[in-house]
């Protein structure tokens, strides 16, 4: 998001927030109300206009608002916080409120304060994904909606919401790759259409409303913002069209197409010399022709003064509200299009018809969210309120959706999980060790509470603790105090890692290590250790902790991404096994010699073998790994068998096809003859350990190596929950034309023919596809 209005607005909350406090404790709040337009009950002669009868149809509605508005006015309904028209009783609205995992302040549009001083902070998004429970991710967006709307009814709150953020996290060192769910385009799109629908679908299925509306961001290839100087305002990513196509577009397709999202935003950079917001073959091209969008398309916050200021794309700034409105954009974060739309029209560059079409996909969107529907308290979800809000529930779930994220790394026999009757003291050391701010991550809101690692722990046995170091930096680690009491104890739980000021929006790292000391002090802590030692990792992105994966010394690795308001406990109940992990890496932990080596700024995802470029994700880069994709231990065992898989496929082709005379690598898998053909993959699973636990199984296949092919890709996956013996059935419906195309160096989809090779774990399957 902004730049200088983030900053301004961070000011002005500390501000408004020290002063509602202080007005708390003198005088009583009143409970406020929620804005909204077409108030009859205050104003009857509303009731004369069609925009406010709910019985007719959104684009009726929405025509007759348009053609009783003036320019001006119209003109203030391009820009986040809209102007009201009081003659129509139509109040201000602020388009920009944030929640990304929990209602989040993060936006103007969200405040809180009495009645509902906090909301559920779910883990950062980036351990959502290591989930890979798919039902979750729609769950979680359930909740937040309804935290959302229970805040927008005490006048906290607006109704759209710019989560989540689907960028695929394609360099470690991205600054918000937390915000993601990960590395990969079938994961990303499964998570974003998932999470959309949980904060947009309502209960009573009324497909045309929505309980709150989404907005899937950045579009598109967005994820440097701030690498050794280069910027995201000014950085153009050069992209190729295969890579465009098969990795940094299928997140944002699928939250139009699959999630039927309400908004796309464009994003800061230029994609090949482009900017997002003023390219129209992307937004009105793409979004809108090609995905067919029903919502509206809105600018990330000050892009487009960015475009003009920064990227002097163009000679004017009435030629970038020009361009940006062409090309399809409807709503501008900022103030931009409000302060040169009108200058733009005058001088002949944009004309009236251009200006409605973009506030009418505006209003449909307010439409469809029942703001022109009078009195919300009458409406559906009209009486939620404070009372549904940090329900028991809600925290319950925080601490469950954490639990099934955490990702076991490594475990020597012996160690995990510890018994908490044979532990008589616990060594509790590590700069992230009783921290809560720190687990909420970014784009946070204000969290019901926290439980801190140390308090998780401390419930189920007698700690001792030592920071270890100043502050997550750790410029000079205090060994011998934590040597102290490792070597007293009769286990060692480490939690490092980093915080925000470590990875963060306009904080990309430059090292991938371990900050400061921190290594220092984990092998001078381990070395002195009696019984096993814990090292948690506290981190967005993955750390490159080789010297602790080699050192026999450090027992157990477990990443706890920013693990949300309950983080602790789940933590705790991961160590001490009331918890079987079942978390999965969905990012590569690269080494730090990757980093050295590797621009930040080069998008390419396919590895160069003429400049010895790696590649990147596990989909391309075949060099070293610290941990690899989809890792992640269990206290049981799994066992994989093949029960249904064919060994041949024939895609039928029409007599004149080009592939039925002669050699052909690939047939293209938009063609009328490559659709429903599919088949089952059946897989029995075994829980064959000592422990319940839930198991993610991974399907993954090797394609022919034509067309610059992906390694390895994953087709699909699916979590089941195991007791110990028992085996479950795990079925996969393959469309051949989905699931095994992939993207040609052109851009088009196509279905190479040969041999694929499936693989579930170690278990692999040989497929021929032909014609
Ligand atoms: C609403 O419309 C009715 C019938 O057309 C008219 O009599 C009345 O004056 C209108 N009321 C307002 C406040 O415009
Ligand atoms: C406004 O401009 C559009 C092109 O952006 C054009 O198609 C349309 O005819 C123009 N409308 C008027 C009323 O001039
Ligand atoms: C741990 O953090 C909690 C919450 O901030 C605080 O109340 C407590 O005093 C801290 N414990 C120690 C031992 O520092
Ligand atoms: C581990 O302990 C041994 C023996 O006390 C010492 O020689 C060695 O330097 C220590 N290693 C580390 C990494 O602290
Ligand atoms: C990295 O980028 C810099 C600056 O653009 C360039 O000089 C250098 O050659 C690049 N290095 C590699 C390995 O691509
Ligand atoms: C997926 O998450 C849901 C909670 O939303 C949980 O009930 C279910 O057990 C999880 N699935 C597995 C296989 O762990």
């Amino acid at each position: 998001m902004a730049s200088g209005k983030h900053s301004i607005f961070l000011f002005c909350y500390i501000l408004c927030f020290t002063l509602t406090n202080f007005a708390l404790n003198f005088r009583p709040v009143l409970a406020q109300k929620p804005v909204f337009a077409c108030d009859v009950s205050g104003n009857p002669g509303l009731n004369n206009f069609s925009f406010c009868d709910a019985s007719l149809d959104v684009k009726t509605r929405v025509d007759d608002l348009v053609n009783r508005l003036t320019l001006q006015e119209k003109i203030g309904f391009l820009v986040d916080g809209s102007k009201g028209v009081s003659r129509l009783g139509i109040p201000n609205y602020e388009w920009w409120s944030e929640a990304l995992h929990g209602v989040s302040n993060t936006g103007p549009g969200t405040k809180f304060a009495s009645p509902i001083p906090s909301a559920t902070s779910f883990p950062q998004v980036l351990l959502t994904g290591a989930t890979f429970n798919e039902s979750l991710f729609k769950s979680i967006g359930k909740v937040v909606s309804t935290e959302a709307r229970a805040m927008y009814n005490v006048g906290l709150a607006g109704l759209t919401f710019w989560s989540p953020n689907v960028n695929i996290f394609r360099d470690p060192r991205w600054g918000r790759g937390q915000e993601t769910p990960g590395e990969d385009p079938v994961l990303s799109s499964k998570y974003g259409a998932a999470y959309v629908r949980g904060l947009q679908q309502r209960d009573d299925g009324d497909k045309d409303k929505l309980k709150v509306g989404a907005c899937c961001k950045h579009y598109t290839a967005y994820d440097v913002d701030n690498w050794k100087g280069i910027q995201r305002y000014t950085f153009n990513a050069v992209v190729t069209q295969q890579d465009l196509d098969d990795t940094y577009q299928p997140p944002f397709k699928s939250c139009v197409i699959d999630g039927n999202v309400a908004s796309v935003m464009c994003s800061y950079n230029q994609v090949n010399g482009k900017p997002t917001c003023g390219d129209p073959d992307l937004l009105a091209g793409v979004i809108r022709g090609q995905w067919k969008l029903n919502g509206y398309i809105s600018s990330d916050c000050d892009s487009l003064k960015e475009m003009f200021n920064s990227q002097k794309y163009t000679k004017t700034p009435e030629e970038t509200a020009a361009l940006a409105i062409k090309s399809g954009l409807d709503l501008n974060c900022g103030s931009f299009l409000s302060d040169h739309t009108q200058a733009a029209i005058d001088g002949g560059l944009l004309n009236e018809t251009d200006v409605n079409k973009a506030i009418s996909n505006n209003f449909a969107m307010l439409m469809r969210l029942g703001f022109f529907d009078g009195d919300p308290s009458k409406q559906l979800y009209g009486n939620l309120g404070p009372k549904d809000v940090c329900t028991s529930e809600n925290q319950e779930f925080a601490r469950e959706v954490a639990q099934q994220g955490i990702v076991l790394l490594k475990n020597t026999k012996g160690s995990l999980p510890l018994s908490p009757t044979a532990i008589k003291s616990l060594a509790v050391i590590g700069p992230n060790a009783n921290v809560t701010k720190t687990m909420i991550g970014n784009y946070e809101g204000v969290p019901c509470k926290y439980t801190t690692p140390l308090q998780g722990l401390t419930a189920s046995v007698a700690t001792v603790y030592q920071p270890g170091c100043a502050d997550i930096s750790c410029g000079t680690a205090q060994v011998d105090e934590a040597k102290k009491v490792a070597a007293a104890a009769d286990a060692v739980v480490l939690i490092m890692g980093s915080d925000q000021s470590i990875e963060t929006e306009s904080k990309d790292r430059v090292d991938i290590t371990l900050p400061g000391q921190q290594s220092i002090l984990v092998s001078a802590v381990a070395n002195v250790s009696k019984g096993p030692v814990i090292l948690v990792i506290m981190s967005g992105g993955g750390m490159d902790v080789q010297f602790a994966k080699d050192d026999p010394k450090v027992t157990s690795i477990l990443w706890v991404g920013f693990p949300g308001e309950a983080g602790g406990a789940a933590i705790a109940d991961v160590i001490f096994g009331n918890y079987n992990p079942s978390g999965r890496l969905p990012m590569t932990w690269y080494p730090q010699s990757y980093v050295d080596k590797v621009n930040m700024t080069n998008m390419n995802m396919r590895p160069d073998p003429a400049t010895g470029y790696p590649g990147r994700t596990y989909r391309f880069y075949t060099g070293p790994t610290v941990f690899a994709f989809g890792d992640g231990l269990s206290y049981s065992q799994f066992n994989h068998k093949l029960v249904q898989a064919p060994k041949l496929v024939s895609v039928p082709l029409d007599e004149g096809h080009v592939c039925r005379s002669s050699e052909c690598k690939s047939i293209d898998a938009v063609e009328d003859t490559c659709k429903n053909i599919a088949f089952n993959i059946h897989l029995r699973v075994k829980n064959v350990g000592k422990m319940a636990g839930s198991h993610t199984v991974f399907l993954f296949s090797s394609p022919p190596r034509v067309h610059n092919a992906p390694q390895k890709h994953l087709l699909e996956f699916e979590k089941v929950h195991l007791t110990p013996m028992a085996e479950g059935l795990v079925r996969f419906n393959i469309d051949v034309c989905k699931h095994l195309s992939m993207v040609d160096e052109q851009g088009n989809r196509k279905v190479a023919l040969g041999q694929h090779v499936l693989h579930v774990g170690s278990l692999k399957h040989y497929l021929n596809v032909r014609v």
